[in-house]
């Protein structure tokens, strides 16, 4: 590979707090080691409809604190297919890009994968509130998320307690229950049910509930990963076996958006720079994760191949706290 004279940015698949900081990140590096920045419009679909622009540090002011998503994001299914891809590499050399970032989840990650072996260098950041990446301890937006859910169920844990009711509440996370566990453990749930862990209804959600009252507790929280299934019969099931008044919250999109906080914003700096400074180095295939707290960077390939496991400790934990 020669010289690399221009580099592409794109988010693609759910936006998630803390993007636009990566993609300011992007800007400003390449900006500063004389690359030139295209941002592409609404993922795989910019590439594919050549929706791309330049880029400048300037023109990134004011974005490192907002939520969404600045490039605009969409799950595009053209991409998926061969002909899909190879459009894309040629609308990226019809712009010069020589490198691509792509900001997102694993579905993007394939995409990437694919562009790099069609010839056009690829570099992906994780960003979705799922948390969901094997292959990195975090992902862009959760920390946000997490905070977002916490206040909302806060809130929720109030009114509860005047009205001595029992909630469930429903969180994002697709198939995994990263946001339910964390949220669950910070707001002293009673019962945390996710998708990576068999559950039984008795067991894991009436007994604590009914042995809380008993205990003298005045509030019961159900977190419940929108993986396993749906607030409200959960909740009719409560309120019919215990007596108890139940209400259901699904707490949907409010976890994806808001400004990111403190980690968010660190975290996608450390690797919005770190991702153009592999591109410099002429690597391609390459995730930037985090790894025992540090930035690292992984093939795509391997990573994908990665199977990302819960920590059986913070389960037992959660029910141990919520005594
Ligand atoms: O992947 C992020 C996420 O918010 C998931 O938690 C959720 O299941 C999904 O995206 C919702 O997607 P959409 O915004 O397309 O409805």
């Amino acid at each position: 590979m020669g010289e690399l004279k221009t580099i592409g940015v794109l988010t693609s698949g759910g936006d998630a707090p803390g993007m636009n900081a990566a993609i300011r990140a992007v800007v400003r590096t390449a900006a500063y080691n004389g690359i030139r920045v295209m941002g592409v419009r609404k993922g795989y679909n910019g590439l594919i409809t050549g929706d791309i622009f330049e880029m400048n540090p300037r023109g990134v002011s004011e974005t490192l604190q907002r939520g969404g998503t600045v490039l605009q994001t969409a799950r595009c299914q053209e991409f998926r297919t061969a002909e899909g891809v190879a459009r894309a590499a040629e609308i990226a050399r019809i712009f010069g890009i020589d490198g691509l970032v792509v900001i997102g989840g694993d579905g993007s990650f394939r995409g990437a994968r694919d562009l790099s072996a069609a010839g056009v260098s690829t570099i992906g950041i994780p960003g979705t509130i799922d948390n969901d990446i094997a292959c990195t301890e975090y992902c862009i937006g959760f920390d946000t998320a997490l905070n977002t859910a916490m206040e909302a169920i806060d809130k929720i844990r109030d009114t509860a307690t005047s009205h001595e009711r029992s909630s469930v509440i429903e969180v994002m996370g697709r198939d995994a229950g990263y946001i339910a566990l964390h949220v669950g453990i910070s707001c002293g749930a009673e019962a945390i049910i996710i998708p990576e862990k068999t559950f039984n209804f008795d067991e894991d959600v009436l007994r604590p509930i009914i042995e809380g009252k008993n205990r003298g507790k005045s509030h019961y929280l159900v977190i419940l990963a929108e993986g396993v299934g749906s607030a409200i019969p959960m909740a009719q099931e409560i309120e019919k076996h215990t007596g108890i008044s139940t209400k259901a919250t699904v707490l949907g999109h409010i976890q994806r958006g808001g400004s990111p906080t403190v980690q968010d914003r660190l975290v996608a700096s450390r690797m919005g720079f770190a991702a153009v400074e592999l591109l410099i180095a002429g690597k391609t295939n390459r995730l930037v994760v985090m790894q025992n707290n540090k930035i690292v960077d992984v093939d795509i390939t391997e990573g994908l191949e990665m199977q990302k496991s819960i920590d059986e400790n913070l389960i037992r934990m959660s029910k141990v706290l919520s005594w």
